[in-house]
């Protein structure tokens, strides 16, 4: 039986040297299967104002749509950690700001932490929210709520200059008191270097193999978004191909008039019951 993932999970992992796998969810029945397939930490990613709402980035989603995925992914959870991010603009305002947004979040989803993107911008919102006994994941490399300052999803930390920086905010948001860092389309010498330094696990994403663990967009990983494929993602199925596959055989069979069958039918055990009710509403 699966031991339930807590917030202390994260270093006993790394200290065993036993990866971890973190996936994203935004829903109950997504949630249940991940979680029954044994996954150790779901994110209810803000990667939902594209993947569900299909916007064309994150900055969108609010704190409410957090909120209202965190419930839904919460109730499909046994066993595994239930990370939700702060959406664009839900830390950045003020530190009360951040404190209460991530309280609501925490309180009104169940969820066991929240994650934040960015560095030193974010230090200070990091350390209160984590006073307010808030576990904080933090999220640095490419940010996808930065996207408009990095001028689109580019890979980061690729000059030394660059490397550096993220590998001193990595530090200071390990002293912060985060409990594990994701490091987003950064080299995988860059995340090799950070994940030796710190005590804390790093989660890759497009960040290479010496990462502590890895996590990925369920939609990709299962092949429900043909149309978006970055290097990084390995399509563990072909989900696009076997729903429509499913759906077209619906079609047919509704059309042929092959569903439903008795099988799938109820009969009453009363006959004057159909006489009466057709009779009546013609
Ligand atoms: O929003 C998200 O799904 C994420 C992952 C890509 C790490 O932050």
């Amino acid at each position: 039986m699966n031991q339930k993932f807590t917030v202390n999970s994260f270093r006993q992992r790394k200290a065993k040297g036993q990866k971890i796998a973190m996936l994203t969810a935004y829903d109950y029945s997504t949630a249940r299967l991940l979680d029954e397939a044994g996954i150790d930490v779901l994110l209810v990613g803000d990667s939902l104002g594209m993947v569900v709402q299909g916007n064309e980035n994150t900055l969108p989603v609010t704190v409410e749509e957090m909120i209202y995925h965190g419930k839904a992914v919460k109730k499909g959870t046994k066993n595994a950690f239930v990370l939700v991010d702060m959406p664009f603009l839900s830390y950045h305002v003020s530190i009360e700001d951040a404190v209460r947004n991530a309280g609501r979040i925490i309180k009104e989803t169940g969820a066991d932490a929240v994650k934040i993107e960015g560095g030193d911008a974010v230090i200070a919102a990091v350390s209160a929210i984590i006073n307010a006994q808030i576990p904080v994941v933090g999220h640095l490399g490419l940010t996808p709520q930065s996207v408009n300052v990095f001028g689109g999803f580019k890979v980061q930390g690729k000059n030394s200059e660059q490397a550096q920086k993220i590998i001193d905010q990595a530090k200071r948001l390990e002293q912060a008191g985060v409990c594990s860092i994701v490091l987003e389309c950064v080299p995988w010498e860059l995340s090799r270097v950070i994940t030796d330094t710190l005590t804390i696990p790093t989660i890759g994403i497009g960040a290479g193999k010496y990462c502590d663990g890895q996590v990925l967009v369920v939609n990709d990983m299962l092949g429900m978004s043909a149309h978006f494929a970055p290097k990084f993602v390995k399509r563990f199925a072909d989900m696009d191909a076997i729903v429509k596959d499913a759906v077209e055989n619906y079609i047919r069979e509704v059309n042929a008039e092959d569903f439903p069958t008795e099988q799938h039918s109820f009969a009453s055990n009363n006959e004057t019951y159909y006489h009466v009710k057709t009779s009546s509403a013609y």
